[in-house]
């Protein structure tokens, strides 16, 4: 099985592509990643020299290379991650996120349709359902939720279901997608919650909470994540949409403070800043379907996660310092500039 992985250079998707070369190691797995800021070939160093893993610098918007690249390489599966991933930037700079989300993920549905696939699987977002109130704790997206985007960038999101979902129902696509909570876990990059409070709490720096820190996010260990995204693509049903997330809802502020007690640092760091715009409120996934129907459990629980995590960050210094200092953007010409010239 040859598998197109895109956007395997970032926090999910290298994740996933650590998990696939190293389960299925009769299977090809092509990581496609442009290297935008996001993109880190650092993360893949564990599993570069894998014989079953090769990286393909390229864009998922060219429509020109995309073809190519499916001419030459005929995969029999395509998982795209690749995406721009962050609410704050999509409100700054939206055009970016239409063209990677929206024109990338058609432009892989096209080549998908011209030179046959036996599945596509898109890697969505909760942020497509918006938001729930946060005195209803009883209310959780289901995949019946109707889509209901708050940010440039779920809207971006919703608008590639959209597609995906009308390219198995016009063209016979053989689709699936799923829709997860938000993750954490290693190599996450630190412009998100958790890998930004980490960082700036061990450089003694203030913490940025938006409005009252009362927003809530429902967590899941990125490892879940990939092993949720495995089992669809191998036994989930076509055509079908799959929920993933481990009931793990914390506010901002409880995981700030998680965060800070574990680095022995004070509550004093925290700083109240301007809200984010349209923040949501709070995000809870019902995962009853991919747990009944392909017995998906997750194997973390928030607090042993986060403590795991912080280790990480803690042992691997030198992966998220070359981010702040901007060293790791080198990486590719270091890897493979002479290699490619
Ligand atoms: P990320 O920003 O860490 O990584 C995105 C990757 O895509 C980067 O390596 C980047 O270089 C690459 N990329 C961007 N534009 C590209 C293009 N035009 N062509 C090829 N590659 C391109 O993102 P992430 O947090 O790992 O998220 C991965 C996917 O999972 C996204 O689709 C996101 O919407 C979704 N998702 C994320 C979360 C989360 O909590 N982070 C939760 C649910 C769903
Ligand atoms: O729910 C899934 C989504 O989770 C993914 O689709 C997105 O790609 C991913 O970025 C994430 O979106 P969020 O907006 O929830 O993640 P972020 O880490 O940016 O913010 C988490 C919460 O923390 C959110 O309520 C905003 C708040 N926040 C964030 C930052 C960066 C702060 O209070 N301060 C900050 O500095």
């Amino acid at each position: 099985m040859k598998i197109i992985v895109t956007g395997g250079a970032g926090f999910i998707g290298g994740n996933f592509v650590h998990h696939m070369v190293k389960k299925y190691p009769e299977d090809e797995i092509l990581n496609l990643d442009l290297l935008t800021y996001a993109g880190n070939l650092e993360t893949l160093k564990p599993i570069e020299d894998r014989p079953n893993y090769r990286f393909v610098r390229g864009d998922i918007a060219d429509r020109e290379f995309v073809f190519a690249l499916f001419e030459k390489e005929k995969p029999d599966m395509v998982v795209n991650f690749a995406a721009e991933s962050h609410v704050d930037r999509s409100i700054t700079d939206p055009e970016v996120f239409v063209r990677t989300n929206v024109m990338g993920t058609t432009t892989l549905l096209d080549a998908c349709r011209t030179y046959g696939i036996s599945r596509y699987h898109q890697v969505s977002t909760d942020e497509v359902y918006g938001d729930l109130p946060l005195d209803r704790p009883d209310l959780f997206f289901t995949e019946e939720t109707p889509l209901h985007t708050s940010s440039p960038y779920s809207s971006s999101k919703a608008s590639a279901d959209l597609f995906v979902l009308a390219y198995h129902r016009t063209y016979g696509l053989p689709v699936t997608v799923s829709r997860c909570s938000n993750n954490y876990g290693p190599y996450h990059f630190p412009e998100k919650l958790i890998p930004l409070m980490i960082s700036r709490a061990l450089a003694d720096e203030p913490l940025p909470v938006y409005g009252d820190g009362a927003n809530v996010r429902d967590w899941l260990h990125v490892s879940d994540h990939c092993e949720a995204i495995d089992l669809i693509l191998h036994k989930g049903r076509v055509g079908e949409i799959y929920n993933i997330g481990g009931h793990n809802e914390r506010t901002n502020l409880e995981v700030v403070k998680t965060i800070l007690r574990a680095l022995d640092k004070p509550e004093s760091l925290i700083r109240f800043v301007k809200d984010r715009p349209g923040h949501d409120r709070r995000y809870a996934i019902d995962p009853t379907k991919i747990e009944t129907e392909l017995g998906w459990k997750p194997k973390y629980n928030f607090d042993t996660g986060i403590r795991q995590t912080i280790d990480w960050y803690l042992n691997n210094e030198d992966w998220w310092k070359h981010i702040i200092s901007g060293e790791y953007t080198g990486y590719f010409e270091k890897m493979y500039g002479e290699r490619l010239a």
